[in-house]
């Protein structure tokens, strides 16, 4: 009973011995586990689903709103740049660049919340532009593996592995003091891996939102997540979705 956590799927369940009595409230008690896991694993997928919903709607706001406006007044100062008497020149070029900044900053914030790539471009490419976003942030290398022939995907399972790649690495970037991250999501019979290896200082794990939303995603679709410290230093964040096979 002191085990028993409802994020990890199909947990310790207590062995079902002994007799009369005894033995039917061991089983009661692990079906009561059984129906808390499904239930809470139902709500995260809900709560996650809003979420989801409510990051579009504030990335479409930024893009459409904040964006458009931000285009018309750098068209207007490109204008007003170029007929600018010489004594306003500098300092009219100076505000052209920070609007152009912030819409820039606009444009990244709202690619973040909703990774529209995912669905222009697929899972592939969206990995692969979250990861030299890292790069050219953070600094830190990405060494890729990426199998050629992955399986069509849902639009659910995709977004887990995206949302999931995404706090791995803002987890590598933050914490970890990498000079390296490898990369790889790859299909096997147990399924499909994804799998971030950072050689950064590693330590132990105290879970905060970050992990603990990684193990709410990874639930509703069945997958298993591990998040192990490597004997050599780092961290390993591994993903196992189940029933992704590769083609044959
Ligand atoms: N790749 C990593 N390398 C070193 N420490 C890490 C790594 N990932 C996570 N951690 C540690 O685990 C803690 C919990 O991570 P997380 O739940 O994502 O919360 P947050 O990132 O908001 O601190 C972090 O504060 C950090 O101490
Ligand atoms: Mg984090």
């Amino acid at each position: 009973m002191r085990r028993v956590g409802l994020l990890r799927r199909g947990g310790d369940r207590a062995i079902e011995a002994g007799n009369g009595d005894l033995e039917h409230l061991i089983r009661t008690f692990n079906e009561m586990l059984d129906r808390l896991e499904a239930e809470n694993s139902a709500s995260s997928a809900l709560a996650l689903a809003a979420q989801e919903g409510e990051r579009q709607r504030i990335s479409r706001e930024l893009h459409d709103e904040i964006g458009q406006s931000l285009t018309v007044a750098l068209l207007s100062l490109k204008r007003v740049v170029d007929r600018a008497p010489d004594d306003l020149r500098e300092e009219s070029l100076v505000a052209q660049e920070a609007v152009r900044a912030s819409l820039e900053e606009v444009r990244l914030v709202a690619q973040r919340l909703r990774p529209g790539v995912l669905a222009d471009l697929g899972l592939r490419s969206a990995l692969t532009s979250l990861g030299t976003e890292f790069s050219r942030s953070s600094g830190i290398p990405v060494a890729w593996e990426l199998d050629d022939e992955l399986r069509e995907l849902s639009g659910e399972v995709e977004l887990v592995l995206y949302r999931i790649a995404q706090e791995a690495l803002t987890n590598v970037a933050r914490h970890a003091h990498a000079t390296r991250v490898d990369f790889s999501l790859t299909s096997s019979t147990k399924g499909l891996t994804l799998r971030i290896r950072d050689d950064g200082q590693g330590g132990d794990l105290r879970e905060g939102a970050g992990i603990r939303g990684m193990r709410e995603r990874a639930l509703p679709i069945g997958a298993e997540l591990t998040i192990t410290a490597r004997p050599s230093g780092g961290t390993d964040v591994r993903l196992v979705v189940p029933g992704v096979e590769a083609r044959s």
